[in-house]
């Protein structure tokens, strides 16, 4: 007997209709980032602007290092929950997503970047989102100015390298930059034990365990992994008064 193959014509053209007004729906979005000036390099990160800023579109700013390394709203949101009453110090500041939801909170912020541009920028975004007047910004190099710096808890989301630190198996502390994560560590330490680290999905766990049990005394630990939309974006570590604080409602 010789099988037959039964096309369905209908089902056929509705595909075919489903296809086309997919690729006509993608070539919308590229013409729209095309149209704001965004290089195919940050075109993926573009399309997720509102998980970046929910503001976005009251004239948010970013630079391309800015659009790779900003934290996701909704993770700022949860790290400036743990953050209790006190002063903030973001020392890694970037594009401001992490300094903006820790001023929201209403802590004082000293927000820290060497990159004067980028400051520039997260003072525009922090007006966007009304919370300018709550942060201190500096342009400066934290390992320099760790020695003068007060504050209740120290925030650290230093730079991860590229966006190639997701192919690695295990990322590991010495990947850190500008210096390895041991080193951030000290200095931080200088300050107050009470740090909050943001770190790669894929990062050494052992390793950032260690950072606790190398402290004198061994500081409490919390780690968190942080979702959106289902996708593990970062682990965030809660060492010493962090890790014990009780998350405050956003
Ligand atoms: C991962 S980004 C921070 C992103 C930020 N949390 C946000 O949500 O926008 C790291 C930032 O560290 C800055 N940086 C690198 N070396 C630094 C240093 N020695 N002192 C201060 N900032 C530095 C980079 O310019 C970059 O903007």
């Amino acid at each position: 007997m010789v099988a037959r193959k039964i096309s369905d014509p209908s089902g056929c053209r509705r595909s075919k209709k489903r296809k086309l007004k997919t690729q006509r729906g993608e070539i919308l979005k590229k013409r729209n980032a095309t149209k704001e000036g965004i290089s195919p390099l940050i075109e993926k990160y573009w399309f997720q602007r509102y998980n970046l800023f929910s503001k976005y579109d009251e004239g948010i700013k970013m630079d391309e290092g800015g659009w790779f390394s900003v934290t996701p709203e909704e993770i700022a949101i949860s790290h400036a929950g743990r953050c209790g009453n006190g002063a903030v110090i973001d020392c890694f500041s970037g594009v401001g997503g992490n300094a903006i939801q820790f001023a929201k909170m209403c802590h004082h912020v000293v927000a820290i970047d060497n990159n004067p541009e980028r400051v520039a920028l997260a003072m525009n975004n922090a007006k966007v989102y009304g919370v300018e007047d709550y942060i201190d910004f500096v342009v400066g190099d934290f390992f320099q100015l760790a020695p003068s710096l007060k504050g209740d808890v120290l925030f650290l989301a230093p730079p991860w390298g590229c966006p190639s630190y997701k192919n690695l198996q295990t990322f590991t502390l010495d990947l850190l930059k500008p210096m390895d994560g041991y080193t951030i560590f000290q200095f931080a330490q200088m300050i107050t034990p009470n740090i909050i680290m943001f770190l790669p999905r894929n990062v050494d766990l052992k390793q950032v365990e260690e950072l606790s049990w190398l402290s004198s005394p061994p500081l409490d630990l919390e780690i968190e992994e942080n979702y959106v939309q289902n996708k593990l974006k970062g682990v965030t570590a809660y060492f010493g008064g962090a890790a014990t604080a009780q998350p405050r409602p956003s």
